[in-house]
């Protein structure tokens, strides 16, 4: 008799990596994160650790949002976010740049940063000098403790628990639906939100966990696709507005792992230059769930299209349009425009899982990365 067992399967919990364990967690890290903080009658956002007023909001002339890697994904959804539904400008900057170009900061600044485990050092670096320069601060971590909670003046915690594979998965989600609480908290004290769609919002957001989970039910067709484009060289994805930040993501999850070189655009831009790239069989991934720009982002794909470009589309099960203009088509179920990012992203993660796999790639530990860089 003999006992087959090892600690890192064990918490694996039976899955073949952490990644797709992860993945799979993602219901639960959204739930987390976002139930305790939905008043009982989705009227407001609860943050009990942020005690602002108006007064306070509007002493700020500028937000910035600074972030590193995954975490600057979600700070574009964040920026989105709050300029739509708080009407507050928010400028975004990646921290390796931001704390070498002698931002403008005082103490009518807020600066929110962004970190799964709150110890980039970068993104602290950037906290401390905006700290410095007086400041306030907001850290968005997942980790109780890390140095960027200790030093940021106010912390909110997404409750992903802990994240082991480098890619990150159940971060991006936890960190998207924390700037979302946020930016309807924010919109609440401003008072630029009626109470109706309020609701509606907050209606839609505790829809979203079980709305993730049947994203994860059926994966057979994104494993055929990841078998069929996975020994593609290049991989371009495109949309417009919060669709093309998911792209961001989307190739950034491609690129980590299974070392595809994977490049998003803002589809309004291919004609700048990227259309010249695309080529007959090269699998572009369209996202198009954003209704203002939707007929926008079709034009574009059918300019793919003509050049035999092979298309993937993502979209809505709502919208049975698609199909027409594309090869195939991934649905994820209805929700409010603002929260199908959260929805979005999941086809990508294991579009980029399943593709590693069939390049026999190192999933949880992608050569050269690590999963927190605290040296520069
Ligand atoms: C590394 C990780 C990424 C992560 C980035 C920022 O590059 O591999 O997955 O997005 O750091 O990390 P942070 O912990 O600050 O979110």
């Amino acid at each position: 008799f003999e006992v087959n067992w090892n600690a890192e399967a064990a918490e694996k919990g039976g899955y073949e990596h952490f990644m797709l364990k992860e993945i799979y967690e993602q219901p639960k890290a959204v739930r987390d994160t976002v139930m305790p903080r939905i008043a009982k009658d989705n009227l407001s956002v609860v943050l009990d650790e942020l005690k602002w007023n108006k007064e306070y909001l509007d002493s700020f002339h500028k937000i910035f949002i600074v972030a590193c890697g995954t975490a600057y994904h979600a700070g574009l959804v964040g920026k989105y976010y709050i300029e739509k539904l708080a009407r507050i400008p928010v400028e975004l900057d990646i921290a390796s740049e931001f704390r070498y170009r002698d931002p403008i900061v005082d103490e009518h600044t807020l600066v929110i940063v962004i970190s799964q485990s709150g110890e980039t050092i970068d993104t602290l670096a950037a906290l401390k000098e905006t700290k410095r320069l007086g400041a306030k601060t907001l850290a968005i971590t997942n980790v109780v403790g890390s140095s960027i909670a200790r030093d940021a003046d106010e912390v909110i915690y997404t409750w992903a628990g802990p994240e082991i594979a480098v890619a990150s998965t159940k971060a991006y989600t936890t960190q998207l639906v924390t700037m979302f609480l946020l930016a309807m908290y924010m919109a609440g004290i401003k008072k630029c939100i009626s109470a109706d769609r309020t609701e509606q919002l907050l209606k839609q957001l505790r829809e979203l966990p079980a709305q993730i989970d049947r994203t994860l039910e059926d994966t057979e067709p994104i494993k055929t696709f990841a078998k069929q484009y996975g020994f593609n060289e290049d991989v371009f994805f495109i949309g417009r507005s919060l669709d093309y930040n998911v792209a961001l993501e989307g190739a950034l999850k491609l690129k980590e792992i299974s070392y595809i070189h994977a490049e998003a655009y803002a589809a309004g831009e291919l004609k700048h230059g990227t259309l010249a790239l695309i080529i007959k069989g090269v699998p572009v991934i369209a996202l198009a769930t954003q209704k203002s720009v939707y007929e926008k982002t079709i034009s574009n794909i059918k300019e793919i299209k003509a050049r035999d470009a092979v298309v993937i589309g993502i979209t809505s099960e709502n919208n049975n349009d698609l199909i027409k203009c594309v090869d195939h088509v991934i649905k994820v179920p209805a929700t409010d425009e603002l929260l199908i990012p959260l929805l979005t992203v999941v086809p990508l993660q294991l579009l980029a899982y399943y593709a590693a796999i069939t390049r026999g790639c190192d999933v949880d530990k992608p050569r050269n990365l690590a999963k927190s860089v605290t040296v520069e």
